[in-house]
């Protein structure tokens, strides 16, 4: 047993407004309960969202994540949002790094400066890596993980490693309803683990698979050693999907 509390995070993207976001998460509270659960749950909706679905969590396990944040407490930096104002909003921590942002220009130095930044102001972090189809044909795929966690890591001490989880999520099976199978997700997350345990307890991290992860295809991914919840985005959007993937932590 290695302890590790599972955790399922919904990565919401561009959906929901703040009205649409406190139905789900009505539903979702129905479904789950305001009992213990044996995961901890986390939706992760758009800025404008934040609010409103920070506001129908009161109460609940079900923790509020940003998707994105700037690493610059304040300033002329037109559309981004501060880890300050995150929290202000009465979110619980932020996404870092998910590919999606990558692509449009977020770099590893950036990653390791809005974890730091995040994880400052006393926000969760759930830092994203994962490797393009064309670096795994090509046998890059540890490479670039190794690459990406020991960046993003970089401004992280030992003793933060109950406030960061890692997920690994492998852009190919992002949106494609194309899950990488329980042994591939298994193998790089164990190497992300490994990776990661050059600077913390690697026991106690977290990390995550994400990537068209459904009720149907959760089972099997979540009973890997090394994987220890989900980033779930077209499926959270379903708040009946969702608890379906919470259930079968
Ligand atoms: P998906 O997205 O579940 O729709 O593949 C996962 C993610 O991007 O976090």
């Amino acid at each position: 047993m290695s302890g590790r509390r599972p955790l399922i995070a919904g990565n919401w993207k561009m959906n929901k407004t703040g009205v649409e976001a406190r139905e789900h998460v009505a539903r979702l509270r129905a479904h789950l309960g305001d009992g213990d659960l044996h995961a901890d749950v986390a939706v992760c909706p758009a800025f404008t969202a934040l609010e409103a679905t920070a506001r129908a969590a009161s109460g609940s396990s079900v923790r509020v994540l940003a998707q994105a944040v700037h690493e610059a407490p304040s300033g002329a930096h037109t559309g981004e949002i501060s880890a300050g104002m995150i929290a202000a909003a009465g979110a619980d921590g932020t996404l870092v790094g998910h590919s999606e942002r990558r692509a449009a220009g977020e770099t590893d130095d950036q990653v390791a400066a809005r974890v730091r930044a995040a994880l400052d102001v006393g926000l969760d972090v759930i830092m994203c890596v994962g490797e393009s189809l064309e670096q795994r044909e090509a046998g890059e795929t540890d490479a670039w993980l190794t690459g990406q966690v020991r960046a993003g890591l970089a401004q992280v001490a030992a003793g933060e490693v109950s406030v960061l989880a890692i997920a690994y999520e492998p852009i190919w099976a992002i949106g494609t309803g194309r899950t990488a199978t329980p042994e591939i997700a298994q193998e790089a997350c164990a190497h992300v683990r490994a990776i990661a345990g050059e600077t913390l307890d690697a026991v106690a991290v977290r990390v995550l698979y994400g990537g068209s992860v459904t009720p149907e295809t959760a089972p099997a991914l979540l009973s890997q050693p090394d994987i220890d919840g989900a980033l779930v985005g077209g499926a959270s959007l379903d708040p009946d999907a969702f608890a379906a993937i919470v259930g079968a932590a």
